[in-house]
């Protein structure tokens, strides 16, 4: 049992505030009674819960898009740094939360947060080969020769493989890079580009599968994914 308040937040009908007023308001059903104390506990699994005679087909698991800033690091919780999940609004917070794959301290953007291990398995498998995609601010240019070397699969000084991988110059700007990898190795864009003689001075993840980081979403806020959302990391794959 849960509050009915936390039960409709997690479903993504609104912030805690705005659902306690729905509530309050008259709008909100369980099993055909209107409920208007926000604080009312309901089986989200069992009660039939309806906001403006809309039944809630009820997820058992949350899924949020975070534009992840610099400065946190990915991972549920660390003794010295700030965490992702730290920085996630009061009312998503739960119990079980994960970054689904890591981005570094220091890259920002597209991070997907969940508590459903299975989903996160799915689109982490290397099997799977869901694409995500970089743009690298770097210290010098991209040449033909930098974009070749990617396509043709880098590898690292201490003979890891990399799968070939896409490089654009992003913008019309040779210092920076629209990278496409499909795999996730640790500090992977990085490296690949150390491979070829260049530095990433910022990194940032646009897009994992065919799901884009939200331009409306600021740096450092969260909105859950609709079914539909989660669905594209899975559909338009390359590879
Ligand atoms: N590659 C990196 O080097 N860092 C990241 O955070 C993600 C991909």
């Amino acid at each position: 049992m849960e509050r009915l308040d936390k039960i409709l937040v997690s479903q993504g009908i609104g912030s805690r505030r705005e659902v306690q007023k729905r509530i309050k308001s008259g709008e909100v059903t369980v099993n055909g009674e209107i409920i208007r104390k926000p604080e009312v506990k309901a089986d989200a699994d069992n009660d039939e819960i309806a906001v403006l005679g809309k039944v809630l087909n009820y997820s058992k698991h949350i899924y949020i898009m975070m534009n992840k800033p610099a400065g946190v690091v990915s991972a549920s919780n660390d003794n010295h740094d700030k965490t992702v999940i730290d920085i996630l609004p009061d009312e998503y917070k739960r119990k079980g939360l994960f970054p689904a794959g890591r981005l570094d301290k220091d890259t920002e953007g597209l991070l997907i947060i969940t508590d459903d291990g299975d989903f996160a398995h799915k689109m982490l498998s290397p099997k799977k080969h869901v694409d995500k995609q970089y743009i690298a601010q770097l210290d010098g240019e991209i040449t033909e020769e930098t974009i070749k070397k990617f396509e043709e699969g880098i590898v690292f000084a201490d003979g890891t493989k990399c799968l070939p991988a896409s490089l654009e110059i992003y913008n019309n700007d040779k210092k920076a890079g629209l990278v496409t990898i499909c795999e996730g190795k640790f500090h992977q864009v990085k490296k690949m580009f150390i491979s070829c003689g260049l530095n990433v001075v910022h990194l940032e993840r646009i897009s994992i599968g065919n799901l884009y980081l939200d331009g409306n979403l600021h740096r450092g806020c969260c909105k859950l994914l609709s079914n539909s959302d989660k669905m594209l990391i899975f559909v338009g794959k390359l590879h």
